[in-house]
């Protein structure tokens, strides 16, 4: 059982426990385990949308560092005075790579006494516009962004920033100055950056701020004439999540969901909107500087920096399968000629010889070069991403994603044949599946009307991964209402664990000054986050799982539509019993409870509860815990016993068993 943390531990009995007549009781067979509880039934499911990875998670702080996102100097801003000849251009005459062939040249004639320089201001953003790709609205935008009064470089007071530039020079013989600053032009941070030379050269300097500013611009300045080349400016925070290089809250708050699975890189981003946008992993390994990055279909660059390696290895650290979503030369508007895929079908082998290959493999050894001598045990691999569903935005059809799908799978099986293939559709009886990924975005009426959905799923049929769901049209921006449909669908993936053996939340992270798709699990921006009350569903289920399902008898409901939506669970280890109930009624239910079939004695219970006063209830920058999980213990409670579920509300209760035979004069609770 795992509490969860910030809890709110009382004694006391909760408001509603006082409730009157009991509408019923639960009985929990405790002696009656059915279907074991996948470690992978509650997953995460990251994707670079709405800034989830550059300008979120990948903790880099300068936008467009490599000069690459646009045909204009994007996300920078130049600087001179009255006085000064300058001239400003994105170059490629000499690259500091081929796979990174701009760079910013500055050509100065003369200072004019003043400052001469760039600045840039991180990932504004503006709130509430939908972004374009490619497009004039999308510069608009952006332009609008830079002017906006927020949301630019957030320093903290004291701590250090890993400041780092590539630069080569002609004629120019001077300094190039590096400052935090305010809006205003006070100087937070600064070092002098000297002896630039013809060939590129890489300098690397710390910055460590006076005082804090959440609205700061990173200012590169020159004091001489002369020209100068700049690529791959880089700040991060010294302190990232396990020194990973990700921003530490975004990380730790999909650490506490305790996910079982982390499913990667998209999603759309991963097929894109047409092959030449599609994200290939081998453009996503080794050196920063050399990653190519890519136009993604959420309307801004990636700079590839999130790359196969440090999605492994974020994998790895949240104690999750990773499950890596393969390009199947299916992008949403053009596919790869059949006889035309052996390249990319290579392409995922060579993905899972990098991933679990020995060190003495060509893709092996590069992963141990990267500080990964051991494998990473990748057992899941998708086969494209919502390919032959046959949606109207693209994606192809199933006589389309067929031929492709059996060509990956049966290569993959013959070289790997433990790897777990997932299909995008139901591919039987013309293909074998492993597993199944289905997607669901409706209404909260459509998630609590599927909180049976896969009792009467065909056993004899392909195992059911649920890798993308979320209450969307009537979600608000993350309402109380899009969280009971989820959790009570939830109670329905965990009852049927036999089929359903692994589930995500998505999309799982969004700033909403650039947004794409709401409503989100996580909602940051450039120095806060929260969790939405999907979120707290999320953390609570996959908190709470048990290693097998109990069966549960309710009481006859006296309502046309249920209110109530109850799954049961044992811990087989400790014993521990974990209820989940969800009551999307205005009202509270007051029910008694009773374990059947018990050995032994529990020792007290613990209650998480998640509840709301209304539906359209939501958490906010300004509010983030107004809907948020309370976990109390229960005292005098044992195998029998009552308990008020509040309106609007999820709960979780726990049971703790005795285990006598670990005990020495006291109690031991498990
Ligand atoms: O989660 C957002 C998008 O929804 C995913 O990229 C795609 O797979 C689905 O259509």
């Amino acid at each position: 059982m795992t509490i969860l943390k910030p809890v709110l531990l009382v004694l006391l009995p909760p408001v509603f426990a006082v409730a009157t007549a009991l509408a019923g009781e639960i009985i929990i067979h405790v002696d009656k385990p059915g279907a074991q509880v996948s470690p992978t039934l509650y997953g995460v499911f990251f994707e670079d949308i709405n800034r989830a990875g550059d300008g979120g998670l990948y903790a880099e702080m300068v936008q467009n560092r490599s000069f690459e996102d646009f045909s204009s100097l994007l996300a920078w801003t130049t600087m001179e005075n009255s006085n000064a000849v300058v001239m400003f251009s994105l170059d490629k005459s000499s690259p500091l790579n081929m796979n990174n062939p701009t760079s910013l040249k500055i050509h100065i004639e003369k200072t004019g006494g003043g400052r001469v320089g760039v600045f840039n201001q991180g990932f504004k953003g503006v709130p509430n516009e939908k972004i374009r790709d490619e497009s004039e609205i999308f510069l608009q935008r952006f332009a609008s962004a830079q002017n906006s009064p927020a949301n630019g470089l957030a320093v903290q007071a004291g701590k250090e920033y890993q400041f780092s530039i590539c630069g080569r020079a002609q004629d120019f013989s001077g300094r190039l100055t590096v400052s935090l600053e305010t809006q205003a032009g006070e100087v937070l941070a600064k070092q002098v950056l000297e002896r630039f030379g013809a060939d590129w050269k890489k300098f690397e300097a710390s910055l460590i701020p006076n005082k804090a500013d959440s609205n700061a611009r990173l200012v590169l300045s020159a004091d001489q004439p002369g020209t100068l080349w700049l690529d791959m400016v880089s700040l991060f925070p010294k302190d990232t999540w396990k020194n990973r290089g990700l921003r530490s809250d975004l990380a730790q708050m999909m650490a506490d969901i305790h996910p079982g699975l982390l499913r990667f890189p998209g999603g759309s981003y991963s097929e894109g909107h047409r092959l030449v946008d599609a994200w290939r992993w081998k453009e996503t390994v080794g050196d920063m500087a050399a990653r190519p990055g890519m136009w993604n279909i959420w309307g801004y660059r990636s700079t590839g920096g999130l790359g196969f390696h440090e999605y492994l290895q974020l994998a790895e650290d949240l104690g999750a399968e990773p499950l890596f979503v393969a390009h199947v030369g299916m992008a949403e508007k053009d596919f790869v000629p059949i006889d035309q895929l052996a390249p990319w079908i290579q392409d995922v082998l060579d993905a899972i010889e990098y991933a679990n290959g020995p060190v003495t493999s060509r893709w092996g050894a590069l992963r141990a070069k990267r500080g990964h001598p051991t494998p990473f045990h990748l057992k899941y691999v998708e086969i494209g991403n919502e390919n032959g569903m046959g949606y109207w935005w693209g994606g192809g059809t199933r006589s389309d994603y067929l031929p492709r799908y059996q060509a990956f799978y049966v290569a993959i099986k013959a070289s790997y044949p433990d790897i777990v293939a997932v299909a995008n559709i139901h591919t039987e009886p013309d293909a074998p599946a492993d597993l199944v990924d289905e997607h669901y975005y409706e209404n909260a009426d459509w998630f609590f009307n599927a909180a049976t959905k896969y009792d009467s799923y065909d056993r004899s049929k392909p195992k059911i991964y649920v890798g993308e769901y979320a209450v969307k049209n009537d979600g608000g921006s993350g309402n109380m209402s899009a969280a009971l449909g989820e959790a009570a669908f939830l109670t329905g993936l965990e009852r049927n664990a036999d089929v359903v053996r692994m589930s995500s939340y998505a999309p799982l992270f969004a700033n909403p000054y650039w947004e794409k798709w709401k409503p989100d699990d996580i909602v940051f921006d450039n120095t806060h986050c929260y969790g939405t009350p999907s979120y707290h569903v999320q953390r609570i289920f996959a908190s709470n799982r048990p290693d097998v399902v109990l069966p549960v008898e309710l009481p006859p409901s006296t309502n046309a539509v249920p209110t109530l939506y109850v799954v049961a669970g044992l811990k087989k280890d400790s014993g521990d019993v974990i209820l989940k109930v969800v009551n999307r009624a205005a009202t509270a239910e007051a029910l008694g409870i009773k374990l059947a079939g018990v050995d032994g004695e529990f020792s007290g219970n613990t209650c998480t509860e998640l509840s709301a006063a209304a539906l359209t209830d939501e958490n906010s920058f300004t509010k983030p815990a107004k809907i948020s999980p309370e976990t109390y213990m229960l005292t005098g409670c044992g195998s029998e016993m009552q308990h008020t579920f509040p309106p609007y509300s999820v709960t979780v209760l726990c049971w703790a068993k005795i285990d006598r035979n670990k005990q020495s004069g006291n109690e031991t609770i498990r």
